[in-house]
């Protein structure tokens, strides 16, 4: 197995800086947008295991990358706890029965990974057989905070109203959404890690919208929580978990002592000081802006070399994104990308 990846994560010596990116399946590939068509929504594409490990694959089959993320979403927790998803086109996620009281935390159940989320194990036991040792499969949740914004909502916001608010006047109703939220999240990620998912991330993408204390209170500490609750190591290697909190640059020293492997960092940190602020603990995770790959090859280049610069000589960085891909994207771009990635970064690795 290429397991660039899992070495980067472990910060052991490599022979060039892996690579994947967020969001790596999707609309910008024609093929993902066929086997939606196909599918007939976004939601089927993600129950049905033959399509997902389909999309999961796409990328793999045009870029060299280093690691292969499950296709599916975040939201497949609060859909599974009952709350009626569906995405709507142009507008993205909408729940028919969000969370507006009490009462409706009490009807939440804690659901089963192998049953009511079967089709996602489903979905990695089908990539790795595909793969057979090729890259590692990359198994992902989203974290309590951030799911629990999209089900305080209805779906996605501007400004959080209804979330901070709940969050403001009545913390101990949040704290218990959060709580059944991270007890789910332990039980999906163990049972991803039994499926075949051989690193995992936790995506924190509305952290960042938080004072620093609400961030380590309401945020941090549930995703302390899961990484404590999840299997650490399968088939005797160690499974690394990647926290990425968008905007959360400003706590580095935190998340590095969550107890996770590695950090995903937006485009808004220099990477130079965030490994000097992490202080050898962890990898890190990142983060070229997305918008780049509107810009020209050569300029996506420079962009890529800039940023392997930053980061510097060693090993325990994996070159990613700061966000996901955008739709617009022309693949031919995120191959220059990969590509940079792979001439550029081999220089960094001599030494170790
Ligand atoms: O390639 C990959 O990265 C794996 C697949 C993946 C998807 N969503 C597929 C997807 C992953 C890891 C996610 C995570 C996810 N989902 C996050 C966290 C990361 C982030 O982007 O901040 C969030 C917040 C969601 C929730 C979500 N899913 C929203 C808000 C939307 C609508 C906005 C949008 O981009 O369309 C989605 C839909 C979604 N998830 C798409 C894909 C490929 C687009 C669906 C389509 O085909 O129209």
């Amino acid at each position: 197995m290429n397991d660039r990846l899992l070495r980067a994560l472990a910060r052991e010596p490599v022979d060039r800086t892996p690579v994947w990116l967020m969001r790596q399946a999707g609309r910008y590939l024609p093929e993902y947008r066929a086997s939606r068509a196909s599918a007939g929504s976004f939601l089927a594409l993600c129950s049905t295991p033959e399509l997902a490990c389909e999309v999961t694959l796409q990328p793999l089959r045009r870029f060299a990358l280093d690691g292969a993320i499950l296709f599916s979403d975040i939201l497949t927790i609060p859909w599974a706890m009952g709350l009626g998803l569906e995405f709507v086109e142009g507008e993205g996620p909408r729940f028919r029965a969000p969370v507006r009281a009490t009462a409706d935390i009490d009807r939440l159940g804690i659901p089963d990974p192998e049953d009511d989320l079967g089709f996602v194990m489903d979905t990695i036991r089908a990539v790795r057989r595909e793969l057979d040792g090729g890259v590692p499969v990359i198994g992902f949740a989203g974290s309590p905070w951030t799911l629990a914004t999209y089900m305080i909502e209805g779906g996605s916001s501007r400004d959080f109203a209804r979330a901070k608010t709940m969050l403001i006047e009545h913390p101990r109703e949040l704290h218990r959404l959060l709580e059944l939220l991270a007890d789910a999240t332990a039980g999906y990620l163990g049972a991803q890690v039994r499926a075949g998912a051989q690193a995992l991330m936790i995506f924190d993408t509305w952290g960042g919208v938080l004072t620093t204390p609400a961030y380590h209170e309401f945020s941090l500490e549930y995703m302390r929580r899961i990484i404590e609750h999840i299997p650490r190591e399968h088939d005797s290697r160690a499974v690394p978990v990647v926290l990425f909190t968008k905007g959360g640059g400003g706590w580095i020293e935190s998340l590095a002592k969550s107890g996770c492997d590695a950090v995903g960092l937006d485009w808004t940190v220099d990477l130079g000081s965030a490994r000097a602020r992490a202080g050898g603990r962890i990898a890190l995770q990142g983060n070229l802006d997305p918008a780049t790959l509107l810009a020209s090859p050569a300029r996506i280049r420079d962009e890529v070399g800039r940023i392997l610069a930053e980061y510097g000589a060693g090993t325990g960085h994996v070159f990613n994104l700061g966000h996901g891909i955008t739709p617009g994207v022309d693949p031919e771009h995120v191959g220059a990308c990969v590509d940079a990635v792979h001439e550029l970064s081999p220089k960094y690795h001599r030494a170790s």
